[in-house]
């Protein structure tokens, strides 16, 4: 084991106003444990807090509808019921020192009509993904959606003003809005998922007009300085999705306007999430990084070694880890101390209950809650 005690990656920071333990995030983790209501478990609160080292935790995706539901046992933060699932979970986490954003997700055509008492799920326009949803009873193809009505767009705005003040009624610290993953912001972002005629499909900025209303209306909630978003200008998953045609001057603007609007991060998973980090022709991330005024989180098979040898060239400010959150409540301690890394066996990471998700001792046993 080798000291990494004095690693620059390990030492507090600040961005905006927030005071951070480490540049450590621990990326959001689906792992669908929430019951049909949307409603997270209690045990949430220990899974959460045992990794409250990391400098800031971003949650599971999070549903801010019935309607942006697309996987089972996922959790939402449109209801009375979840903000109060969620806040003892937001406590625990602060009680050990620890920051958490909530990420609020849509899936848009990543769903099923057995998500919605068979109604077809939404997105721009009426174009299948390949690959298969996440039910109650298994895996089932993805079906053609049904193209969102251009009246019909501004009340999903209305949909993330309000999960984003529920939010804050739940006490989390900010809010990340999931526009990465092909989900439905992202499917409003590229020309291959977005064929529409209206205000919000053809031009590059109309394409944006949507993921940007959003992205202001939760400003409107929380001021900027406390709103995150995550992106993929690279990824082809779920479903095999093509790149935008024009993916460079898409990001670009998108960056562009995000910056001007002066959200606290962009969260750039670099490459196809759990992956590659290929970098496909016309994605150029340390360019997006530049154009960018405020914090960039980087995200994708980082290791301590990549994330030092990253700051040192000066191409990212925090570091966001997946997996390796799983199973290492402590990972922070175990970076630091270069201790060994347990894995998580894939039968754990969706569905179950606490076996598997809060129950992973730290390299020194139990970890102590309060
Ligand atoms: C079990 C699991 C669940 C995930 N859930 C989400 C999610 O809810 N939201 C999201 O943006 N990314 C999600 N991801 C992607 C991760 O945040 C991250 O981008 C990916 O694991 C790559 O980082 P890593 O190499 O450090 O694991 C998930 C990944 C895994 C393995």
């Amino acid at each position: 084991m080798s000291d990494q005690t004095d690693s620059p990656v390990l030492q507090p920071v600040t961005i905006g106003d927030l005071r951070l333990q480490n540049r450590i995030v621990m990326a959001p983790l689906t792992r669908s444990r929430s019951n049909d209501e949307g409603v997270p478990p209690d045990f949430a609160a220990d899974y959460y807090a045992q990794r409250a080292d990391a400098g800031l935790i971003i949650s599971e995706a999070t549903n801010i509808s019935s309607q942006a539901r697309g996987y089972a046992m996922t959790p939402g933060i449109w209801s009375d019921a979840q903000v109060a699932a969620w806040t003892p979970i937001v406590e625990a986490v602060h009680r050990r020192g620890g920051a958490i954003f909530l990420q609020l997700w849509h899936t848009g055509r990543i769903s099923h009509p057995d998500l919605h008492d068979g109604a077809l799920p939404v997105a721009p326009s009426a174009i299948k993904a390949e690959g298969q949803a996440f039910t109650n009873d298994g895996m089932k193809d993805f079906v053609t959606p049904r193209a969102l009505e251009t009246d019909e767009i501004p009340a999903i705005v209305e949909d993330y003003r309000r999960a984003a003040e529920q939010a804050k009624a739940a006490g989390f610290d900010g809010v990340e809005v999931h526009a990465a993953n092909n989900y439905l912001l992202e499917q409003f972002i590229r020309d291959s998922t977005n064929q529409r005629s209206d205000v919000y499909g053809g031009s590059i900025e109309n394409r944006l007009r949507f993921p940007l209303d959003v992205v202001r209306a939760v400003v409107d909630v929380w001021g900027a300085n406390r709103v995150g978003i995550r992106i993929s200008p690279a990824t082809t998953e779920p479903g095999k999705t093509p790149l935008d045609s024009q993916v460079g001057r898409t990001f670009d603007t998108f960056v562009d306007a995000l910056s001007e609007i002066g959200l606290l991060y962009i969260h750039d998973i670099e490459g196809v999430t759990q992956q590659t980090r290929d970098v496909p022709d016309g994605v150029d991330f340390q360019a997006l990084r530049k154009r960018f005024s405020g914090a960039y989180i980087a995200n994708n098979q980082y290791t301590l070694e990549l994330a030092e040898k990253t700051l040192a060239e000066g191409n990212a400010d925090l570091f966001s880890f997946g997996r390796p959150f799983l199973a290492n409540p402590d990972l922070v301690d175990r970076l630091r101390t270069g201790a060994p890394l347990a894995e998580a066996p894939k039968q754990y990471w969706y569905g179950g209950g606490a076996v598997g998700y809060s129950d992973w001792p730290g390299m020194n046993g139990k970890i102590e809650l309060s």
